[in-house]
């Protein structure tokens, strides 16, 4: 989570808040030893495995999976951004915040660049509404149905058919070529020789961000030509995949109806927002990344999905939406009849229909059954086992456990086929063990144990004792770690080492952009004791186990590229890949 708040800044607010205080300002805490416990305010439960460690300063959920240190909980509990919530703690305990100038390069340059974009929205959104030249393209939109008011309101704009357009406002404005560069709005000549507009002759649709500021545009032609849309390349403002078209207009209305339509398009939102459906938010037709799924979370758990007729028929969309569940978020599907778009079938039907076709949104878990059905025979036992695999892969996200007792039942039935069976699939399904499993620990060297666990343990070591954060850095690569969250946590924790800074759980999580990461620490952090008594040799053991592992793969490997090269009768990459065998096999 960078910031343009100091990181010492940040440390000292955090050392100066206690996170049992805090949170029990809104949930009742139990003490229960070290530790406190409550109901998790974050999904619905009858037993507590919500726990609070004034030790560490961190939560963590054992029934959900949420954790983070006290930022992350009002983070996520009042909905805040993290200078918000950063700024609300420092608030209390007397600390200012110094507004100096941003240190960080990037942050100075993107003010830069938000100002760039809001000129040159200025300047394509004068052209459309005062010139001449854009006549035919106010006629377009108004033959698409969207009103001047909804064309102000989204500030829509026109880019003119000429090469330099843009660029000699933007220029006239003493903005470098260089800088200008930076926004995505110009690109170079592949000679070199100069730069040119981007988007020419087009609608432009410029892109918000939460805080309404423009991140980028997308831009329109206004007949047959292809590409139908161009849009803005990632800068250092516009990182595509996470953030949602029009999320800045509607999260209050989000929030308010506690659901969200997730749409396509620019129109798709444009057109039924105007119609009067404001809990609206486009992808902009990318498949939804879990960051994005992330952010919409914050205002609702229920999603309905208004996908492209053809689009919502493929297992591949579908299964884009399992990591809806995979956040404990309800998803619904709606599709529209053939060849009609969110946007058409408001324009030919009204928005009132669709408010129906939205009441009527079926189920992600029977919407996808229904397909399987249709592409299985549900009779043959191979149907059967095809439909179970790919049920079960989604019922395997769910993370409430009545609800997914309840759909292991009603998929049994429906395949009668026994739950035990489905169960023993399912149990097939998970990734690695999610609990660490201390007892079998302590035996590490005649048991064999999963992989993760080991790098989770050595984390766990690592953050017990600073002189073992040394003896990784020592032993161990980064590229030994698998686990894709632990490479993350040890990264920085070495490099908070080297910079000399104290390592302690609640701090290293504002080094995440990724909650996923942070919860898994939390989850570690908080998982039970290790039992053994030898810590060094605990940690040892460890090390060789990964060492050992990564040998036993790098050979997998290479064997199976031997059989390759020998098939193909390959005779010197064989002879290079036999050495390298036999010189691991020394190892
Ligand atoms: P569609 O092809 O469904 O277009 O693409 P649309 O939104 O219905 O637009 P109209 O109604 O023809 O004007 C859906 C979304 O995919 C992205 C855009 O975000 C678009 O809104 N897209 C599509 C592109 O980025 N580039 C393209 O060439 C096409
Ligand atoms: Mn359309």
């Amino acid at each position: 989570m960078p910031g343009l708040i100091p990181q010492d800044i940040i440390d000292r607010i955090l050392d100066a808040n206690d996170i049992a205080e805090i949170i029990s300002g809104y949930i009742p805490l139990k003490r229960a030893g070290r530790n406190f416990k409550a109901l998790c305010p974050f999904h619905h439960e009858k037993t507590p495995s919500f726990t609070v460690s004034p030790d560490r300063q961190i939560y963590h959920c054992f029934g959900c999976g949420a954790g983070g240190n006290v930022f992350s909980f009002l983070m996520k509990y009042e909905r805040m951004e993290f200078p918000e919530a950063v700024e609300m703690l420092a608030k209390k305990v007397g600390i200012s915040i110094p507004k100096t100038e941003p240190a960080d390069k990037n942050a100075g340059i993107a003010e830069k660049l938000f100002s760039i974009n809001e000129l040159a929205s200025k300047f394509y959104h004068d052209i459309l509404f005062n010139s001449k030249e854009a006549g035919s393209v106010r006629a377009y939109l108004e033959k698409r149905g969207i009103s001047s008011e909804t064309a102000k309101k989204f500030r829509l704009g026109f880019a003119p058919d000429k090469w330099d357009a843009l660029i000699n406002y933007l220029r006239q404005k003493n903005f470098s070529l260089s800088l200008i560069d930076k926004t995505g709005l110009i690109s170079s000549r592949e000679d070199s020789s100069g730069y040119y507009d981007r988007f020419r002759d087009r609608i432009i649709f410029p892109i918000f961000d939460i805080k309404d500021r423009i991140v980028g545009f997308g831009a329109r032609v206004t007949n047959d030509t292809l590409p139908k849309y161009i849009n803005s390349p990632e800068t250092p403002i516009y990182v595509k995949g996470k953030n949602l078209f029009g999320l800045n207009f509607t999260k209050d209305e989000i929030r308010k109806h506690d659901s969200v339509v997730v749409v396509e398009g620019y129109l798709d939102f444009i057109i039924p927002y105007q119609a009067g459906i404001h809990n609206i938010v486009a992808s902009l037709g990318t498949a939804l990344t879990i960051e994005q799924i992330r952010i919409i979370k914050r205002y609702t758990q229920n999603a309905i999905i208004l996908f492209d007729p053809d689009l919502a028929g493929e297992l591949a969309t579908l299964r884009s939406l399992d990591l809806f569940l995979s956040l404990d978020m309800n998803v619904r599907l709606v599709s529209l009849p053939k060849g009609f778009d969110p946007d058409s079938f408001v324009r030919d039907k009204g928005a009132d229909k669709l408010k129906e076709l939205i009441e009527d949104a079926v189920d992600l878990f029977d919407y996808k059954l229904d397909l399987l059905k249709e592409k299985y025979d549900i009779i043959k036992a191979q149907g059967k086992a095809k439909i179970a695999e790919e049920m079960l892969a989604t019922i395997s996200k769910i993370k409430n456990e009545v609800l997914k007792e309840s759909y292991l039942k009603k998929l049994s039935e429906i395949l009668s086929v026994k739950e035990d069976a489905l169960l023993k699939e399912l149990s097939k399904v998970k990734d690695g063990i999610s609990y660490i499993d201390y007892d079998s620990f302590s035996s590490l060297a005649s048991k064999p144990l999963n992989i993760r666990v080991v790098e989770k343990m050595v984390v766990k070591l690592m953050l017990e004792h600073d002189d073992l954060i040394r003896q990784v850095k020592e032993k161990l690569d980064i590229s030994d770690f698998q686990d894709p969250h632990i490479k993350k946590i040890v990264c920085s924790m070495l490099e908070l080492n080297s910079q000399g800074r104290k390592i302690e759980a609640s701090r290293l999580m504002n080094h995440f952009d990724d909650q996923a990461v942070a919860q898994t620490l939390t989850h570690l952090c908080l998982s039970e004791e290790c039992r053994e008594i030898d810590k060094q040799k605990a940690f040892d053991d460890c090390i060789n186990r990964i060492k050992q592992e990564n040998i036993k793969e790098k050979r997998n490997q290479l064997h199976g590229e031997i059989k390759i090269a020998e098939s193909q009768g390959n005779k010197d990459r064989l002879n290079q890949l036999m050495k390298e065998y036999n010189c691991l096999i020394k190892k």
